[in-house]
């Protein structure tokens, strides 16, 4: 009888992560590298936000919570949702989770049965795929490269869905492109959806408030009323108001989903941390500027990385709509060889040498389901962007 469960030899650790560690691990030896594969604001965690957790912290408000989040929680996201995304979730539509993470994971825990089938484009968010495998059920994985700026077309998702599907998740802007989808775009796919009334939507709108214009964001439910009834609308206030270790995320559905969710939340987390979900109530209900600050920042940081990564030889890097993320096309530096010696046969090559030989860590495209690409997060500050991208440049220059 085998010790570990089955589900782990369909599961392999996030990516990501494991760049972030390593990383970490080689800075802690002393060597020189700028880490741009974490997904997180570098910004702090605003002041009044933080305070509110202080706050929740003296008056008590230690305890065990109700399992899908404190009422004053609820009735924030609520509120969030009516003035952002213009949709109404009863109380009892709503769960809080510990983080955005935590949201997918039961809402796919709480459906996934074997044979299901769950439309997932890439290049995607390295935890969709693994998520659904540990449910039971079987990503389907859809290609959407850069010639439809990496966006699934209405005849690709339209060629995906079969009587197995379950769901389609769905992600704008994304998490790695930075590909956000306009309202016809978003149109185009829900009228697909229409077509198929067995099929669910996952939206996750992790990065919602990080959208530059002229591009604006929008939402499957709110652009097509009538998905509401079978559409999750995931969001959180990690990306959002920089606050990723606080861990709350959250969302809003049709009751039975919810209710189902909260069953598979109450049987694991129970409740997400109490004092951070004061501090969430203080991050949607409280003064909003933070979010027009950290826009324009990442705004300006965005248009840096992209021209200084364009001008790295054999690099292409299309310019993002949202997000903190580049993901830069590699096709030219692949068959090539690093001053170090190295012949760059695959995108995790490229990742790989890049790390070791200039110090630069950032996640390779094979991670998100589509190559041959990198991902470039670019959450850090100016002077840190420069000198990575210079580094890039130096680096695809030297290749022979
Ligand atoms: C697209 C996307 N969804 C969900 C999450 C999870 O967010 P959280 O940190 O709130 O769990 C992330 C975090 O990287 C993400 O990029």
């Amino acid at each position: 009888m085998a010790f570990l469960s089955d589900m782990l030899s369909r599961v392999k650790p996030s990516p990501t992560v494991a760049v972030t560690a390593l990383a970490r691990e080689l800075k802690a030896r002393g060597k020189d590298v700028i880490g741009l594969g974490a997904g997180e604001p570098d910004f702090d965690t605003p002041e009044n936000i933080k305070a509110a957790a202080r706050a929740a912290i003296d008056a008590g408000r230690t305890k065990y919570t109700a399992p899908d989040g404190i009422p004053e929680l609820k009735s924030a996201i609520a509120e969030k949702f009516r003035r952002d995304n213009g949709l109404d979730y009863e109380p009892g539509e709503i769960i809080v989770s510990t983080g955005g993470k935590q949201v997918l994971y039961n809402a796919l825990m709480a459906t996934m049965n074997p044979g299901d089938e769950v439309i997932v484009p890439a290049p995607y968010w390295v935890s969709y795929p693994d998520m659904v495998r540990m449910g039971g059920g079987t990503p389907v994985i859809v290609a959407a490269g850069v010639e439809t700026g990496f966006k699934l077309t209405p005849a690709q998702l339209e060629a995906a869905i079969t009587p197995r599907t379950k769901w389609l998740i769905f992600n704008s802007p994304s998490n790695p492109t930075g590909a956000g989808y306009s309202r016809d775009e978003l149109k185009a796919l829900t009228g697909v959806l229409m077509r198929h009334p067995h099929v669910w939507v996952m939206s996750d709108d992790m990065y919602e408030h990080i959208a530059y214009p002229p591009f604006t964001f929008c939402t499957p439910a709110e652009v097509e009323p009538r998905l509401r009834e079978r559409t999750l609308t995931v969001n959180g206030v990690s990306k959002a108001y920089a606050m990723t270790g606080w861990r709350i995320g959250y969302a809003g559905g049709p009751a039975e989903l919810v209710g189902a969710m909260k069953t598979v939340q109450s049987q694991s987390t129970t409740n997400p941390c109490s004092i951070s979900q004061w501090a969430a109530v203080e991050a949607l209900n409280g003064p909003q500027d933070y979010l027009e600050t950290a826009r324009a920042a990442f705004l300006r940081r965005r248009d840096l990385v992209v021209e200084m990564l364009n001008a790295a030889p054999g690099v292409s890097c299309p310019v993002p709509e949202g997000a903190f993320y580049v993901y830069p096309d590699i096709a030219g530096c692949l068959g090539r060889v690093t001053p170090g010696g190295r012949r760059l046969e695959t995108d995790e090559d490229f990742a790989t040498a890049l790390l070791e030989e200039t110090g630069v860590a950032a996640v390779f495209g094979a991670a998100f389901g589509l190559s041959p690409n990198f991902r470039v997060s670019y959450a850090a500050d100016d002077a840190t962007l420069r000198e990575a991208c210079a580094r890039i440049q130096r680096f695809c220059a030297a290749l022979s």
